[in-house]
């Protein structure tokens, strides 16, 4: 038997709702903000992943799908959206400066990582991206968004972990100050942080090994290092949120796994969760556009892993109630019924009901426990005295009453379909 590949999962029709609940809230919140709909496509030139994401990342070293096409080309299935979606900014002229932007997506991304539960290969995101703007009331309007849409999933137990990396002059500091405090205790560091040291020293900051925790307990603090700008970005982006109500955790340690954030970065994160618990996150980033060649164009986002979104929907039972095959199902058996049955089915999907019919030739006592088995509520039964009389019996399966009417006044019946 051959199976799909590891870390790719079917989305089969019993689970296909979940996914249309999700998305419908995705579509709406993002409308109510104002966000408009773009879709990139899913593969791209690998230079965008690379010189957007940075080549010091995970992503880009270890986790990318890339490829030479027939014409030699290197291309990369996508990783994340902000790349790709900065690039399609830059090349159709989408960003005006000292307008907001916005922007929403969904769709598959693609990450050569270890497949455990909620890690996948092809996995799906939602996110949103403000642009062209760099004050941090941006900041936290996305983060509204975010909130909005995890609230109307109906999620309420979750974290939001806050923290800033301040500008870039106040990051390059720290940078050196950190490399030699880490530089130090080289040797008691994890092999993944000793090779990160020089190229990615914040990454050793969020490190979930031990040895580097311990080590990392005692390093330098990033905000101690903030100029007043990287200062006053941040206290904005916070009194904002404390004003409005939104609760969230300053997380000193958070750096992210991409290379292109600055001054506010931020995840959420779920107990429902195993080890995978971080289910979204993002942070502005304002040298992304110059990066791959447009002009300098502040902005900030995030995604959300849609898997995710849906494990803590599953684990806290907020999943919405798997829908019926049907409204109607008509039972119809007999010498040249079927003529009869199908007119009927069709006017009555025209109108917009749901409608199946037996297309195994099945006795009507088989046909009526596929129509049980469905969950329609009514079911309409046709034999030979229907065909005769040029009527049509309809069962409610609600109460088990039937009535028989003539075939002109079904348009006219009303279908009690809650
Ligand atoms: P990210 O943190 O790499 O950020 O991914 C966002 C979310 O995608 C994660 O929190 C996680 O829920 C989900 N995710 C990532 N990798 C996997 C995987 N292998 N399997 C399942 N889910 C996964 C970004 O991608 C940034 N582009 C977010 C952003 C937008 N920043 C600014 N704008």
């Amino acid at each position: 038997m051959i199976q799909a590949i590891r870390g790719t999962k079917d989305i089969l029709p019993s689970e296909i709702e979940n996914w249309y609940f999700l998305e419908n809230i995705f579509r709406s919140v993002s409308d109510t903000f104002g966000y408009k709909e773009l879709k990139t496509p899913i593969f791209e030139k690998t230079e965008v992943f690379s010189r957007g994401i940075g080549d010091g990342t995970d992503i880009v070293n270890k986790e990318m799908y890339t490829f030479d096409d027939r014409g030699g080309e290197s291309l990369t299935l996508r990783p994340e959206a902000t790349a790709a979606l900065v690039r399609s900014v830059i090349q159709n002229k989408l960003a005006n400066a000292g307008t907001a932007q916005k922007f929403w997506y969904f769709g598959p991304f693609f990450r050569y990582e270890r497949p455990q539960k909620g890690r996948l290969r092809q996995f799906h995101q939602y996110g949103a991206e403000c642009l062209a703007t760099d004050k941090p009331e941006s900041d936290v309007e996305v983060i509204l968004l975010a909130n909005s849409i995890i609230k109307k999933a109906g999620i309420s137990d979750y974290k939001l972990l806050l923290n800033s990396l301040g500008n870039d002059s106040s990051r390059a500091e720290y940078r050196k100050a950190l490399i030699e405090y880490l530089e130090n205790k080289k040797e008691q560091l994890s092999e993944d942080s000793q090779s990160r040291l020089q190229i990615n020293p914040l990454r050793v900051l969020d490190s979930k090994d031990k040895r580097d925790i311990d080590i990392v307990k005692d390093a330098p603090i990033l905000s101690n290092y903030f100029d007043e700008e990287s200062k006053n970005h941040f206290t904005i982006v916070t009194s904002m949120l404390d004003n409005l109500g939104v609760q969230y955790e300053i997380s000193p340690k958070l750096v992210r796994g991409l290379d292109y954030y600055s001054h506010t970065v931020f995840e959420f994160q779920s107990s429902a969760l195993g080890a995978q618990d971080s289910f979204g996150g993002g942070g502005r980033y304002n040298k992304l556009f110059s990066e791959l060649g447009g002009k300098d164009t502040p902005a900030v986002g995030f995604a959300f892993g849609v898997e995710r979104l849906l494990l803590i929907l599953e684990e806290l039972k907020l999943l919405p109630e798997a829908k019926t095959d049907c409204d109607i199902f008509i039972v119809a058996a007999g010498d040249g019924i079927q003529n009869y049955s199908f007119k009927i089915a069709q006017e009555l999907r025209d109108s917009g009901l749901r409608v199946a019919v037996d297309l195994n030739d099945r006795s009507m006592k088989a046909q009526m426990r596929a129509s049980n088995k469905s969950g329609a509520i009514f079911t309409i039964l046709i034999g030979e005295d229907e065909l005769n009389n040029n009527t049509v019996t309809i069962k409610n399966m609600g109460d088990s009453t039937q009535v028989n009417i003539a075939y002109n006044e079904l348009s006219n019946f009303t279908f009690n379909i809650a």
